[in-house]
């Protein structure tokens, strides 16, 4: 593979605004859980994909995801993802997602997930990605912990293959 570049976490950046319509809500006129996750699995793509300029990248995984609050029909739905970390083919990307109050601006926290995105290549093989060099305070703090939670999450995802072995032949599957 080529010299590895350094890349800045502001050069892959991503922002999705939604309006918020019927047919994405509940019975309560809520925004669907589902639906939500996809909106921060495709903005977090989007970051990903920046940073790693490969052929694409997929969602590998999404770590705990808690809905703060709820979105309703016609609200504005704002997503904001930042790469925290590139490992060597693997990125963490934290997403953001706020309602806008449409009279004053302001942004009220309704959820947040980090996902792990995979470079890959035609052949879907994982392939190498650039370094991120973090810059402000909040870049670096988010940069040590992607750091944490990888090493706290590498355990969970050798248990999970395991399980995979086990159940390859299970009557179920
Ligand atoms: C993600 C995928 C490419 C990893 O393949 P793999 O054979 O496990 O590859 P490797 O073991 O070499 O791991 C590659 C990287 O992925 C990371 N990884 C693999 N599984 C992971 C998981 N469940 N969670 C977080 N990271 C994971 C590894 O830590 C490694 O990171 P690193 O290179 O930065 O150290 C493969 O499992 C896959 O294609 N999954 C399906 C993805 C998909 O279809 N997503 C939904 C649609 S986009």
């Amino acid at each position: 593979m080529q010299e590895k570049r350094q890349r800045t976490v502001r050069e892959s950046q991503a922002e999705r605004s939604e309006v918020i319509f019927p047919g994405d809500a509940n019975g309560l006129g809520n925004l669907f859980g589902g639906r939500l996750m996809q909106f921060i699995d495709l903005v977090g793509a989007v970051a990903a994909y920046r940073h790693a300029r490969a052929t694409t990248v997929v969602t590998a995984s999404m770590d705990s995801l808690d809905f703060v609050a709820p979105v309703h029909v016609g609200e504005v739905l704002i997503l904001k993802a930042s790469v925290n970390r590139a490992f060597r083919t693997s990125m963490e990307v934290g997403v953001k997602a706020m309602v806008e109050d449409p009279k004053t601006g302001n942004l009220r926290h309704v959820s947040s997930a980090y996902l792990t995105y995979v470079a890959v290549d035609d052949s879907g093989h994982p392939v190498e990605v650039d370094c991120l060099v973090p810059e402000t305070e909040h870049q670096k703090r988010r940069f040590d912990d992607a750091l944490k939670r990888r090493e706290a999450r590498s355990g969970e995802v050798e248990r999970k293959k395991r399980l995979r072995k086990s159940l390859e032949n299970a009557w179920y599957i």
